[in-house]
């Protein structure tokens, strides 16, 4: 079969991924404004700019304005199913932006405990009593409440989280590439596909406004892209629903994602991901689409002691 080339258009960027090609329409794109175009773009809001520099703004305005989403058949009828069923299996670029990622986390757990707690942050919009950025243990004795809790190390990304290391002087010289470059990109291209299935979400229920709570600036504050290593010796996490918007389980090292009430087991494939609901998207439509219930099972082949790895995106909304 003849091998070409489709395209993945992240924040502007052109991902080429070789690959057999399917018969797919053009869909699941969205060109997003680099953070450099949404501070001049705010800049010109507020009168900052003057001569050819307002002139530069203005174009990058109106690209960004022409800039409309387009759903196409194929996202409108998955949104359709996520509606119906609380999840879908969507196409996402995993194997361009998913293997770098996963190797600088593996690398960054085996790091000195010490080295590590120098990258617990608490950004902007942190609300729980825990911080929920950069790295994170949670030692399964943690929190007796009932509240969900496992054995596990997190890692949650936002682009915040660079400027706050720099800050707080951190050493990441040897993390630099993974830190600046692989891992907000994955992030951008989940954020990107969150926002395209709000935007879906609204065609085929209209009425919550999805996309323009998704994308506000309290919102933006909230996303956090999540990289797990779980204990060695469980690999495994209680059932729980998510309290995002949006979930997006994007891959993992061993398969234990169950789902539902009949607990299937999700098998991530390589160019797909999950997108389901949490709480959040439950109670913002007042029960009219359903969190997705969820646990994860140890399903490691017998003697195999590695680390399950994951990776995950949370969308976020303010209510
Ligand atoms: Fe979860």
């Amino acid at each position: 079969m003849p091998k070409t080339t489709y395209d993945w258009r992240v924040r502007g960027q052109r991902l080429t991924q070789i690959g057999v090609r399917k018969p797919q329409p053009k869909d699941d794109v969205i060109l997003l404004p680099s953070y450099k175009e949404r501070v001049l773009m705010e800049m010109l809001k507020l009168g900052l700019l003057a001569g050819e520099a307002m002139a530069d703004a203005q174009t990058i305005k109106e690209r960004t304005v022409a800039t409309t989403i387009t759903l196409s058949a194929a996202v409108l009828a998955r949104a359709q199913e996520l509606v119906a069923c609380g999840k879908v299996v969507i196409p996402f670029p995993t194997q361009a932006l998913v293997p770098p990622v996963i190797e600088g986390w593996r690398r960054f757990v085996d790091e000195p405990e010490k080295y590590k707690i120098g990258w617990t942050a608490r950004l902007k919009g942190e609300i729980r009593r825990r911080p929920s950025s950069g790295w994170t243990r949670r030692d399964g004795t943690q929190r007796d409440d009932g509240v969900y809790d496992d054995k596990k190390q997190i890692f949650h990304f936002h682009p915040l989280l660079i400027p706050w290391l720099a800050k707080h002087a951190v050493e990441y010289t040897k993390y630099t590439h993974w830190l600046h470059l692989h891992v907000p990109r994955l992030y951008d291209a989940c954020r990107a596909t969150a926002r395209t299935y709000a935007a879906a979400l609204d065609a085929v229920l209209p009425g919550y406004s999805f996309y323009d709570r998704l994308c506000e600036e309290d919102s933006e504050c909230l996303h956090r892209l999540r990289l797990l290593a779980y204990d060695e010796e469980t690999a495994a996490g209680k059932g729980h629903f998510d309290i995002s918007f949006l979930t997006i389980h994007i891959a993992e090292s061993h398969p234990g994602l169950r789902m539902g009430d009949e607990r299937t087991l999700f098998v991530a494939r390589p160019g797909e991901a999950l997108l389901f609901f949490g709480e959040k998207a439950e109670r913002l439509t007042s029960g009219k689409v359903k969190a997705s219930w969820h646990e994860v099972t140890d399903e490691r082949p017998a003697g195999d002691t590695s680390s399950r790895c994951s990776a995950i995106y949370f969308g976020h909304i303010v209510l």
